[in-house]
């Protein structure tokens, strides 16, 4: 009976939407006004899902502070999907979701999180699921019934579509339920997101899928799976397209799954930094303290959900040591140094000798005109730029700094 109930209700929703498919459509622009922050099943456990290993990441996402520390979304990715009824509607696998997806999002709003699913825009999913390619009316108002919050859209078996057609197809479906969801694009880059994306998503992927390694190479950059630094190498020319409610995806986080500590902080200071969305791909369940420590660095968080939403910009690279510097809001700036070499290094900066100018937000680091406060985010050590920045960088590893322009 209950079945049958929900049922109607899904196909009413579904019928008026597909009264009203001329009405004006944009994506819901007041979500992600700072970059989306979560976990996400696929990096660790690929189509090893199912009901219970969301309920129990709800849960940890809550009792590690990982939810106080800003964690929002719990995202399903690929393999949830079972067939579609007669009538095409999208049903979960009935052995690895048997509640149902209206009830698990139900447990996943009692412990004050969001719960996220996916989809693809072709026939099938990258897993060989089904995709919504002429169902995404019906899919989007399923989605709504159910309670979801966020949609990460993939690009598998879509040959003949176009990119910016095809996301605004959906970003129209989700727009006309009235359940405000995070539209996340997941192309890859592969056409020109920066061009169109922004007014469709929230979010685009700038890149092929990540994998646990910090600089790795494994073929085609294109095609082939990503290290931690080709990605942030690729991210060269978009900082411009993006700001609150659009931001470049880097792809989900590795911290946890196999990269060692100081590979995972540098990795997520960097994607902090780069105001990419924060969705972690970790076993929540199951974490070292130093991976805990590293997703739940509330300075280094603060940087990625400064208000201003401007993204870094690289500064300088010097063989393995690379700056970058982030403006924030309220004067503040966040200067990172990175080391990408498997050596430390002895770095000196002398920061008066340095002006540092970002045409984008129009800010300027001028420091021989005004010295800063600052404060190292890993160690929480303090000092001024007043004295010479003369230090080691451990290998593979980042200093970040938050910079307070001094008082006069
Ligand atoms: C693509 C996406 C990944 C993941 C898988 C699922 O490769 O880029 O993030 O969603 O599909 O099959």
């Amino acid at each position: 009976m209950r079945h049958i109930r929900s049922f109607t209700a899904v196909l009413l929703t579904f019928i008026s939407l597909s009264f009203c498919t001329g009405a004006y459509a944009q994506k819901f622009t007041e979500l992600a006004q700072t970059p989306p922050m979560g976990w996400n099943t696929w990096n660790k456990f690929k189509c090893r899902i199912n009901e219970d290993l969301i309920r129990a990441t709800a849960d940890a996402m809550v009792t590690t502070g990982m939810k106080d520390a800003g964690y929002e979304y719990v995202n399903i990715d690929d393999c949830w999907h079972g067939e579609r009824s007669l009538l095409g509607f999208i049903q979960p696998d009935p052995k690895r979701f048997p509640s149902g997806m209206k009830a698990l999002a139900d447990y996943v709003h009692s412990k004050g999180l969001k719960l996220g699913i996916y989809s693809d825009a072709g026939k099938t999913t990258c897993a060989g699921y089904p995709g919504s390619q002429g169902f995404e009316d019906q899919d989007a108002a399923m989605y709504a019934h159910w309670g979801i919050d966020y949609v990460k859209y993939d690009w598998c078996d879509t040959r003949g579509l176009d990119a910016k057609t095809a996301y605004t197809k959906m970003r129209d479906a989700i727009y006309k339920t009235g359940r405000p969801m995070v539209f996340s694009i997941c192309e890859w880059g592969s056409n020109n997101p920066t061009q169109w994306a922004p007014e469709i998503g929230h979010a685009w992927r700038t890149t092929s899928d990540i994998y646990q390694c910090w600089d790795c190479y494994l073929g085609d950059p294109k095609t082939a799976a990503l290290s931690v630094l080709q990605i942030l190498d690729l991210q060269t020319g978009l900082r411009d397209f993006a700001g609150p409610g659009r931001w470049n995806d880097m792809d989900m986080l590795e911290v946890g799954n196999g990269i060692s500590d100081s590979q995972g902080r540098a990795h997520f200071t960097l994607w902090a930094m780069m105001n990419s969305p924060l969705i972690t791909g970790n076993d929540l369940r199951n974490m070292s303290a130093a991976t805990l420590s590293t997703l739940t660095n509330r300075a280094v968080i603060a940087l990625n959900q400064d208000k201003l939403g401007i993204q870094a910009l690289r500064v300088l690279r010097d063989g393995d040591i690379e700056i970058f510097a982030k403006p924030l809001a309220g004067g503040d700036w966040a200067i990172a140094f990175l080391n990408r070499g498997r050596q430390a290094r002895t770095y000196s900066f002398n920061w008066v000798e340095q002006d540092i100018v970002d045409k984008l937000s129009k800010r300027e680091l001028r420091f021989s005109k005004m010295i800063y406060q600052w404060q190292e985010l890993w160690s929480n050590t303090k000092g001024s730029t007043a004295k010479k920045f003369d230090q080691v960088i451990p290998a593979e590893d980042v200093i970040v700094y938050r910079l307070t322009p001094s008082k006069h």
